[in-house]
């Protein structure tokens, strides 16, 4: 593993090593046992959209493994005036020892990766957000065990956080059912892929996606560089919901997660928000942990 552009990228095993890394380092994080496993590093964090978690994650990940890290605001960097990405790739790589990037166009992430002579991380972009997926598989392991078998259901936009739930839940053998309005599904080559590659279904119907579901997921209607549409989304995603109907169609002791931030009473009700409250921001706090396995994995 060279870089973190996409889930899909990796293999189950290569999640899973992840995943058992990123529960050592929270341990040790717990228990106060020194883990400076990237003792004078650097990593840059070029921020092209706004984040709380991302960027408090990386900063702090980065200080626990003994290493520094460099918010890097696009509006600040030349990459913000014009300078190709090949170019920044190619400078950067010589004075850092990696880069998480957020942006839109997945392929910018992509750019900086080929150009560019060290690791790349994507903190999320249009397309994907692999670092919440590895937080999320590990905060599901964490309250039900194994993830082989377990049935995920994710309600609403088929963004980002669809297409790395899906690629994460197929990887690691979960069984994923997505329910979103006609013309808002995930990517079309991704669910092609998991249709051929594990149990996989897509759906415009709530109940029937998160029938007897083991974990239930929603995001946002209107993702960053959505804001436009936000309106009109309102009245599309109208109904696709975690709500107590979906609670109920799910197994009983169904786990909720929620990347973060959450417009309640939109795609989560604030009663069922508070009552998995615990569960979301361990999701929240495991940010940290599993980002720090991919650093380690990465740049160690
Ligand atoms: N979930 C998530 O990525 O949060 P931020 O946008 O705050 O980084
Ligand atoms: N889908 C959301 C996720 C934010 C973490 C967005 O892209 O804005």
């Amino acid at each position: 593993m060279d870089h973190l552009l996409k889930l899909a990228d990796l293999s189950g095993a290569e999640i899973l090593d992840i995943l058992d890394t990123a529960d050592r380092l929270k341990y040790q994080k717990k228990n106060g046992v020194e883990h400076h496993y990237l003792k004078g590093k650097a990593l840059g964090m070029i921020f092209r959209k706004s984040s709380t978690r991302t960027r408090v994650s990386f900063e702090v990940g980065m200080y626990d493994l003994g290493g520094t890290a460099l918010f890097l605001s696009s509006q600040d960097l030349q990459i913000g005036r014009g300078e190709p990405v090949q170019d920044t790739a190619r400078v950067l790589s010589r004075y850092l020892d990696g880069i998480m990037i957020r942006t839109y166009d997945q392929e910018e992430v992509e750019s900086l990766a080929e150009y560019g002579s060290i690791p790349i991380i994507n903190g999320l972009t249009d397309y994907c957000h692999p670092c919440q997926v590895l937080a999320d598989l590990m905060t599901i392991r964490e309250f039900r065990g194994d993830l082989a078998g377990q049935k995920m259901c994710y309600i609403g936009d088929g963004n980002n956080m669809a297409n790395s739930l899906i690629a994460g839940g197929i990887r690691t053998g979960m069984k994923v059912a997505v329910a979103c309005p006609k013309d808002y599904s995930p990517d079309a080559e991704l669910m092609k892929w998991a249709s051929e590659n594990g149990d996989f279904t897509c759906t415009e119907n709530i109940l029937e996606a998160a029938a007897n579901a083991d974990v239930l997921f929603t995001d946002v209607w209107a993702s960053m560089g959505q804001e436009s549409e936000a309106e009109a989304r309102k009245k599309v995603f109208r109904g696709y919901q975690i709500n107590d109907a979906v609670i109920a169609a799910a197994k009983p002791g169904v786990m909720v997660q929620h990347c973060l931030p959450a417009h309640r009473e939109e795609e989560i009700t604030e009663k069922v928000f508070e009552a998995h409250a615990r569960e979301i921001f361990e999701e929240a706090e495991n940010r940290l942990h599993a980002q720090k396995a991919v650093m380690v994995k990465l740049m160690g």
